[in-house]
């Protein structure tokens, strides 16, 4: 199904399923323990092998050789992969680095080998045993010191409108502020596994994967073997983050090395692997700068931000909300990138806005109290209801300024005293803070297959991933309301590259794309269902479980009492996201407590409003909101990986000296959605949302930590050694 004009009435808005805030269908095995990760698949192959990964212990360089003979003998040792014996690898198209390194080592923890034995013991004991001689090469490690070497990267042109070199020395009110965000991991609680298993040519993994087939293409570029003879399986995904986007060393060393070994094996990256093995949220340094006449509209905005990445790597597109956010006729946004010998950098938790929203939307709340206004004003006062580079172009929905005042209300705004560090609880400095929330609605095309059995159920296949978001949830809920059946007669099914290619989860686009591709599945299904009962399909309804038209009713099992029907369709995406710009807007609200004597930091009150298309249910969205706003609270005042200068690698590799928010640092959070659907998006109506909960939360953290101490801090995460000595009333 071709989905290229706005969406009309279609059987989803009758919303008796879809739209209502149904529990999780895989709750109960997700609690129960009983949906199993990739490591845990046990009963899927027999006479599983351990695979331990080796990293490197340089971050660049040359391995001058490995002698593997001493872990060759130890006990129970099966096989020894590196890059020797490993036969041609081609890199992955989505990874930056190579996944199994030598003799070049572009990384630390680049892996270099692993060691396949009958139990995990023997082989993290026999990996011990390799020994590495490394020609170590100087690296460079330190974006603040490579800024100067930056350039324009080719897929990320600057973009702007009117002038802005000569509008802002013009603007009345100036700001010129620069930001900081540090290297982020993702610390998703399931690690990176697979298990691998051949059966001749052909290859099954059950990993732990948010992009089915692109993990299918790419492991099967990177072996050299075609796709059909590749299958990937991974149903249940304890959590993404954008860490699972892509192809990594787990699963391709677990094929390896049940190559090697002859017999099936399971590999696990360990937690202190993770961090320089895998990928992670780069760093970055941003200066905004924004021109304001004195009634406080924009006149000009600039943002800048730089970032770095292993060569041939990409951007953090950092400025990509400030190209929309706001009104203002001269702008330019602008990325540079520096190459640096850092683990790769690649996409986490909301790439692109997540840090940017933290820059941008601190700046704003200077510029407003520089302009002497209020912060949620300043922002309604520099709306735009079309693409501020491209004014032809509207936003498909917009209710920005609605989420402000909406949030502003149940907050309780007005309480909050403009002048920082004024009030007080006790030995606690309170402040409240606001920011805008942005984040693109990207569509994807999708396909799934639906199955009406004789027994009237309805089976949707779908190679869509659920990383903990409640996609099997969401996809039920829609084959139910457009099949008329209550949800308890429908199966999900997920996760396998055997069913047709989704959309996959990433970039907020799974939800809305995945479940538009069960739309047109089930579009089709239903005329099917209509020929065979021999009814107009124009014409027929489904609902309870029954088909009518013309004045004639049927049981929907009747059509399938001949044998099982079987259809399959994909949404494919015209260019309605080329007339139309489309994003999801929303409004963060926090009050943060202050300790007047540690400056410890304590969250107190969290609110996110939030427009983002029909809710498709709204109790997993809160839970991807809450989520996110979690995830904001720790970019904002815990999460940084500490980069070693000198040897090239993130010191802190483990949960412990990796910080993220435990409940204890989470209180009270509510989540409002603004009433709304968006036809330009899809026939589902809705649009993205779990990654919209983490844009601009670090930022309204940020600014009520100033509005309780009345100290700015713009290198991110803020921590009390930033604040203490400059707290009011401090000795
Ligand atoms: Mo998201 S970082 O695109 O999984």
């Amino acid at each position: 199904m071709k989905f290229d004009t706005p969406a009309t009435t279609n059987p989803i808005d009758q919303l008796k399923v879809v739209g209502k805030p149904v529990d999780r269908i895989d709750g109960p095995l997700k609690v129960s323990g009983a949906a199993p990760y990739a490591y845990e698949r046990h009963d899927v192959v027999a006479d599983q092998a351990y695979g331990h990964v080796v990293g490197a212990t340089i971050a660049k360089g040359r391995i001058r050789s490995i002698d593997t003979s001493a872990a060759e003998a130890a006990p129970g040792v099966l096989a020894v992969v590196t890059a020797g014996n490993a036969g041609k690898l081609v890199k992955g198209r989505f990874n930056t680095a190579h996944l199994l390194g030598g003799p070049q080592v572009q990384h630390y923890h680049q892996a270099i080998a692993l060691v396949v034995a009958e139990t995990f013991e023997q082989a993290r004991a026999a990996a011990q045993l390799l020994r590495v001689d490394y020609a170590r090469e100087p690296g460079r490690f330190d974006l603040a010191a490579r800024r100067d070497s930056a350039t324009t990267p080719k897929s990320e042109p600057d973009t702007g409108a009117g002038d802005f070199d000569a509008a802002f020395p013009e603007a009345p009110v100036r700001l010129d502020v620069t930001y900081t965000t540090p290297d982020q991991s993702h610390a998703m609680m399931e690690p990176h596994a697979s298990i691998a298993a051949w059966d001749g040519d052909a290859l099954t993994v059950w990993t732990s994967n948010q992009m089915i087939d692109w993990g299918r293409k790419d492991l099967a570029r990177t072996l050299g073997i075609p796709p059909e003879q590749v299958r990937l399986d991974s149903p249940y995904i304890g959590g993404g983050f954008g860490a699972k986007l892509f192809l990594r060393a787990d699963v391709v060393l677990a094929a390896l090395g049940a190559k090697a070994a002859g017999r099936p094996v399971k590999v696990a990256l360990s937690r202190p692997q993770i961090f320089n093995n895998t990928t992670h949220r780069p760093a970055t340094i941003q200066r905004i700068r924004i021109g304001c006449g004195e009634d406080g509209k924009i006149s000009a905005i600039a943002h800048e931000s730089w970032s770095g990445d292993l060569p041939g790597g990409g951007p953090e597109v950092a400025t990509q909300q400030t190209r929309w956010l706001y009104a203002g006729a001269n702008r330019r946004c602008a990325l540079r990138l520096a190459e640096l010998d850092l683990p790769e950098g690649n996409a986490m938790r909301a790439p692109g806005e997540a840090p940017g929203m933290m820059a941008l939307e601190a700046a704003v709340d200077e510029m407003a109290e520089k302009l002497g206004m209020d912060p949620v004003e300043f922002r309604i006062v520099n709306d735009t209801q079309v693409d501020p580079e491209k004014p032809e172009r509207p936003f498909s929905q917009r209710q920005l300024v609605q989420c402000l005042r909406t949030g502003a209300r149940q907050f309780g705004w007005t309480r909050r005293n403009a002048k920082p560090a004024q009030v007080r609880d006790g030995r606690w400095l309170v402040g409240m803070g606001v920011a805008a929330a942005y984040r693109n609605n990207l569509v994807m095309k999708s396909a799934a297959r639906v199955r009406l059995g004789a027994d009237g159920r309805v089976v949707v296949e779908t190679d869509m991933t659920d990383i903990g978001t409640g996609s099997y949830t969401i996809i039920a809920q829609t084959a139910a309301e457009m099949m008329g059946v209550p949800l308890d007669r429908v199966d999900v099914r997920l996760g396998d590259s055997s069913f047709p290619a989704s959309a996959g989860s990433g970039g907020q686009w799974g939800a809305n794309s995945s479940t538009a591709g069960v739309y047109a599945a089930c579009m089709k299904l239903r005329e099917s269902v209509a020929t065979k009962l021999g009814l107009d399909p124009a014409a027929a309804g489904f609902s309870d479980g029954e088909v009518s038209a013309g004045g004639r009713s049927f049981a929907l099992a009747d059509a399938a009492k001949d044998g099982e029907l079987v259809v399959e369709d994909a949404i494919e995406f015209g260019d309605l996201d080329r007339k139309f710009q489309q994003s999801t807007f929303g409004a963060h609200f926090v009050e943060v407590g202050v300790d007047a004597h540690t400056a410890e930091i304590r969250v107190r009150r969290m609110l996110a409003v939030c427009a983002a298309g029909r809710i498709l249910n709204p109790k997993s969205a809160r839970s991807q909101v809450i989520g996110a706003m979690v995830m904001g609270t720790g970019a904002a005042l815990m999460e940084e990986l500490a980069v070693d200068k000198r040897l090239g690698f993130f010191v802190n590799h483990d949960l412990a000296g990796y910080e993220v928010p435990v409940h204890a640092d989470i209180p009270h959070q509510e989540v409002v959605f603004l009433d709304e659907t968006d036809p330009i998006s899809s026939p589902m109506k809705a649009k993205g949302v779990g990654e919209l909960g983490i844009c601009g939360v670090g930022a309204a953290v940020a600014n009520a930590i100033y509005n309780a101490t009345g100290v700015r801090v713009r290198e991110y995460p803020i921590t009390l050694d930033k604040l203490i000595g400059k707290l009011p009333g401090a000795a």
